[in-house]
């Protein structure tokens, strides 16, 4: 198994930080491939727990080299902080382990304004969006007129490029939106600094790429935010505006899709969503609020609770259809031990029909359909202490047999809590190592 694409497979926060960062161990390049700074990446390695928003979760391996590819979009001054920080915590120390696209497009601070201004203006319909500008950001790369990292090398360009771009930003910020708008000077002044700082990290994926493809070396993916937030895939508007799908990771990375060996997808053991949105399987309960406890689920970029419910085979069959999962990773299984009885969602009721999969009618089953659950026993026990897929109560190799049966995917890894070193192998799993 060579080159593995991880992705999400509700809405974000699966824990694909923590697999990434666990795989690492036996690869050499780890590629984030889309999305910016609403990605909240976590990983916990013994006392200290560090969040990534921009930098690939391989960046706490020596030997590997994180590559920040075309699709991403960075905010040059956040990611500088994050860069920075991490050296202060020690790792980084060889700053060509880093390899950020000179064709990454830039959030610059109107992004952010036209973010948080379109979502005061939709009033009661808000998105809940991270007001990061990440759907500002992408629109400007999608009609052209997007401003590039290369771009803050060189002067000239930046300003040749800002001005037009600046007069129609402010002209929008003011007129609709009613917003302050911004001045020309300290953006240039700010953003050919940041650019000069983060000169070090700008060089070509493909280098990378191939050099790692040559030498046979194992390339990671790392996918952000989930599949049903893809913005032609998941439950639009309420998506983000990237595509988060394994197909993505060819496309800003610019690699073809027989490169990839295995696509493993990130389930966490119930579901959760931050922002506004369907949710079929949502517990606003007693239930709900135990898991949200339990779970720590709390937003790690933007601090929001996270909404709570079941696990949900039916969005995961979607998962599975549109990434062609090959594999699966369980996390926070943990999470259940205390439960008495577990629900999952095998179906959902839609005009007296059960229906099984997404493949027609996906919106509307979503929006309207009624969740049908099977009932499974809990294990109630602790599961700390244990090492080995086998030793897990039977009542969990139930649970995840049966996710297994419903998806047709064997599930490769079980976590067990946030620590980086309690990821459980089964046979599938193996052939990872
Ligand atoms: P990501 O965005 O998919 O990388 O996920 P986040 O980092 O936003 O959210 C996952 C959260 O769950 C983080 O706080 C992780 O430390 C934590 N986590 C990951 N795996 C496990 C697990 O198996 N058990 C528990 N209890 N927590 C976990
Ligand atoms: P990771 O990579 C969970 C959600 C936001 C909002 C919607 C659109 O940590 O899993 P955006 O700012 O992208 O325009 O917001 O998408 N969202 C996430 N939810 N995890 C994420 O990333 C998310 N990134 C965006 O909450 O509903
Ligand atoms: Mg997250």
């Amino acid at each position: 198994m060579k080159n593995i694409v991880i992705i999400g497979t509700q809405w974000g926060d699966e824990g694909k930080g923590k697999v990434v960062d666990y795989l690492a161990e036996n690869a050499h390049v780890v590629v984030r491939f889309q999305g910016g700074p609403n990605a909240g990446h976590t990983i916990v390695i013994g006392e200290n727990k560090f969040a990534l928003h921009h930098i690939p979760s391989g960046i706490f391996q020596d030997h590997v080299t994180c590559v920040i590819a075309n699709g991403v979009v960075i905010d040059p001054v956040s990611c500088y902080q994050e860069i920075a920080q991490l050296k202060s915590q020690g790792f980084l120390g060889d700053p060509s382990k880093l390899v950020i696209s000179p064709y990454a497009h830039v959030i610059l601070p109107y992004h952010k304004a036209i973010d948080s201004g379109r979502e005061e203006k939709r009033g009661k319909d808000f998105l809940g969006t991270t007001q990061r500008g990440i759907g500002p950001v992408y629109e400007d790369k999608v009609v052209r007129k997007g401003i590039r990292l290369g771009d803050l090398l060189d002067t000239d360009k930046f300003r040749n490029k800002l001005s037009p771009l600046l007069e129609e930003k402010n002209f929008y910020l003011k007129n609709f939106l009613k917003k302050e708008t911004f001045d020309l000077s300290p953006i240039l002044e700010t953003y050919l600094e940041l650019g000069a700082k983060l000169k070090t990290y700008i060089g070509s994926p493909y280098v990378v790429l191939q050099k790692a493809f040559q030498n046979q070396e194992r390339v990671i993916f790392e996918g952000a935010q989930g599949t049903l937030l893809d913005l032609d895939h998941g439950t639009f508007p309420y998506v983000t505006s990237s595509n988060t799908l394994s197909a993505a990771a060819c496309v800003s990375s610019g690699i073809g899709p027989q490169r990839i060996d295995a696509v493993v997808g990130v389930v966490k053991a119930y579901t959760t969503r931050v922002g506004t949105g369907q949710f079929p399987t949502e517990l606003t309960d007693s239930t709900g609020e135990f898991l949200q406890k339990e779970g720590h689920e709390f937003g790690t970029t933007t601090g929001r609770k996270r909404r709570c419910g079941w696990l949900d085979l039916v969005i995961l069959k979607h998962a599975v259809f549109t990434n062609g999962l090959t594999h699966l990773a369980i996390t926070k299984l943990d999470v259940l031990n205390k439960l008495e009885e577990i629900k999952i969602c095998t179906g959902y009721e839609y005009k007296g029909k059960v229906f099984k999969d997404l493949l027609e009618n996906t919106e509307e089953i979503l929006t309207y359909g009624k969740p049908v659950y099977e009932t499974l026993p809990g294990w109630k026990k602790d599961m700390t202490q244990m090492n080995h897929f086998s030793e897990l109560p039977s009542e969990a190799l139930d649970y995840l047999k049966l996710i297994e049966d419903e998806l047709e995917v064997p599930v490769a890894f079980v976590s067990t809590s946030p620590e980086r070193t309690d990821v459980l192998l089964t046979e599938s799993g193996l052939a990872f190592k």
